[in-house]
Parts: C-alpha cells; structure tokens; sequence
C-alpha cells in the first residue's frame, strides 16, 4: 500500500496535490532526491534569456554538451550518449544491446527491471543481505554476472545508499569480460559524494568494453522536469545506443542547460557539503529522536525502517496531512512495509521533517 507512487516513483506532485489537498508551494518533497539548493543560480536566468531559441531544432548529435562533457571526464566526444534523462538511457541500453537475460540487484531503482521486462527480457534477481546493508554477497554478484546478458548495478544504489569500492567495481568488471556480459554501472547519484567517494570505472572504459556508466543531470543539477543525463562506454558501445535513440530526443533547453551548468563549481562544492552534513545531522536526529533503524546511505537520500507501530504507508499519509511528502519503499522487492526513503534537504527543511516525524509517531497527532 502505497499513496504517492501511483505511477512507481516519488515526486509525483499532482498526486499529492489531489490526494493532500494543498498546492505545490504547501508541500515539501522528501519522496524525489533533488539538489535541495535547486539548479545552479544562472541557470534559470539563462534559460530565460534563450528561450527563444526553441523555435529551432536542438542539434541532433548533442555536439558541444558532448565536447564539455568530454573534457570533464577526460574521455573522447565518441564515448558518450546523451538522453533524455538517465531513464532514456537505460532504455536505449536495452534497446541496443538487446539481452535475452537481465540481472538485477533487489532492492533498486524500478526501471531496470520494468525496461527490461517491457523490451522481452527475461529478470534474473539477486538480494542484497540485511545484515550487510543491503550489499549482496560477493558470490551472489559474480555468479549473477555470469549467467546473464547485461547486469544493472546501482552505484550509489538507490534506495539503499550501497556504494562499492573500487576493488569491487573492477572485479566486476573482469567477471563482466570473462563472461561475456554487459555491466551497465548506474551512478545517477555519484555527483552527491565528494570526491575521492566517487569510485567509478570511468578512467578504466578502454580496458572494459563490456561497461557502460550512467549519470543523471537531473538530481545534482535539479532540473528533473527538462531531463538530462548521459552514457559513457566505449565508442562501439555508444554507437549502438545510439543507433536506437529518437532524433531530438534531448530538448534544446535541456541541452543549453546542461552546457551552463557545468560551468558552475561554486554550487557543485556547496552542494556536496551540505548533503554530507546534513545527511549525518538527519540520520542521528531520527536514531536518538525515534529509534528507528537508519541504513548508512552515501548519497542525497537515506533509507529508514520505522518500527512495528506504524506502516511507512501510514507514515507517509499521516506526514502527508502536513504537507510532507515521504517515499514509501513497500512495492520495492526486498524491503518491507516498514521502510520508507527521504531525500536529504537544507537544514531548516530537515529540521522541519524531523519535527513533524516526531509529531506523528511520538505524539500521535494525526493518526
Ligand atoms: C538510480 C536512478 N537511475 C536513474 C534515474 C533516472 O534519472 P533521470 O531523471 O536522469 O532520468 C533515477 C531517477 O530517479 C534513479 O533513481
């Protein structure tokens, strides 16, 4: 049971709307994990200035958000694919590639199994372990690895915060070659972490042709409603993603924001502290206030489970009422009725959150 993801995803604001009766500016979304500073300050104010320029066609081949981005990771133009969205391409991914078998790592982001599925391909699973944080065992993964066509690994793995090290990554990898697999790495989250957090395959995609890495523009730059993100693999990877894409799937706003803002590292840097800081402040407030088993996430969200009294369900209605908005996690495979994913916000959005929590468990007011 569940009432904002009617439709799989949280951050669906006219469910909440409806369901709530109150207007956008009365609801605070904890359910999708954006940039709670919002999108990098010039940004609006660029796109404002160029909105004239939609009476055009976007470029078709993405040239210059190429170049940039090209230059940012230190990789060719030829090995990147932009989408509208990393959900584009996750589905050119499979539409390109064209698995028979698909693993996935319970619990995840919902459209790895759902795009594969859609495509006819057939869903191999593997859990990840309670008692380990959701990281599933290292036999469970090479072995998954081996007996599918294409595996997705979240990393950090929404919603669990599961982040592997870079020994881990590679080992995959090497399993990846050995078998003949494709090892699609999603780091949709990976901008949140600083730096030397930000494990990745990334200066290894010559040496793994079998590795395609996915960001997202929409969460760290917080423009979800234009969606952007991007693939990074091999040239011949890329080009059969591509070779699925719609032309002018990527809007020329899209694209004219994801040029500005890589250009705007003040934000990126104030971006990560606040995040990491917050989400330790948050994490210990529920713990000492509410006693509630935290998992150790690494990115903008973390993955709670409330004790027997209450259903996240009923935690997210009751929070509802108050114009809060919380992820329910019951319909994801391998997590229970009892837990529920928040975004990490700035401290006086916390705060707020981590007061009306309290209000609905500890003093029942609107239950
Ligand atoms: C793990 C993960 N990957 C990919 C996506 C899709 O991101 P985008 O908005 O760039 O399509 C999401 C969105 O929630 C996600 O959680």
């Amino acid at each position: 049971m569940a009432y904002i993801e009617r439709y799989g995803h949280g951050g669906d604001l006219l469910t909440a709307r409806q369901l709530f009766l109150m207007d956008s500016k009365q609801l605070l979304d904890f359910s999708a994990n954006i940039n709670p500073l919002g999108p990098p300050p010039r940004l609006i104010e660029l796109l404002k200035e160029q909105v004239e320029t939609i009476v055009h066609y976007p470029d078709p081949a993405h040239r210059i958000l190429k170049q940039e981005l090209a230059k940012k990771h230190s990789v060719l133009p030829e090995q990147i694919l932009i989408g509208n969205g990393a959900a584009e391409c996750i589905s050119l991914v499979i539409l390109g590639l064209q698995p028979q078998t698909a693993g996935v790592i319970y619990p995840c982001f919902s459209e790895y199994e759902q795009l594969a599925a859609a495509y006819g391909a057939k869903i191999k699973p593997c859990y990840g372990k309670l008692e380990n944080d959701f990281k599933p065992n290292r036999s469970d993964l090479l072995q998954l690895i081996a007996e599918t066509d294409l595996v997705f690994v979240g990393h950090p793995n929404n919603p669990t915060g599961v982040l592997y090290s870079r020994e881990e990554l590679i080992e995959m990898a090497e399993q990846a070659q050995k078998t003949n697999t494709y090892l699609v790495i999603d780091e949709a989250f990976i901008d949140f972490l600083p730096n030397p957090k930000q494990t990745s395959l990334l200066k290894e995609l010559d040496r793994f042709k079998q590795v395609i890495l996915l960001r997202s523009m929409t969460k760290f730059y917080a423009i979800p409603g234009l969606r952007l993100g991007y693939a990074l693999a091999h040239p011949g990877l890329i080009a059969k993603l591509q070779a699925k894409q719609v032309t002018w799937s990527v809007n020329q706003m899209a694209l004219i924001a994801g040029e500005a803002a890589l250009n705007e590292k003040e934000h990126e840097e104030k971006t990560i502290v606040l995040v990491q800081e917050q989400r330790n402040n948050v994490k210990r407030s529920i713990e000492e206030n509410l006693g509630w088993r935290v998992f150790p996430g690494q990115a903008n969200f973390l993955l709670v489970r409330i004790t027997d009294k209450m259903t996240a369900a009923e935690l997210q209605w009751s929070m509802g009422q108050k114009g809060i908005l919380i992820r329910s996690c019951a319909m994801y495979p391998g997590l229970t009725k009892q837990d529920f994913r928040i975004a990490i916000r700035t401290e006086k959005e916390n705060q707020c959150l981590i007061q009306a929590l309290i209000e609905v468990y500890i003093k029942n007011e609107t239950w």
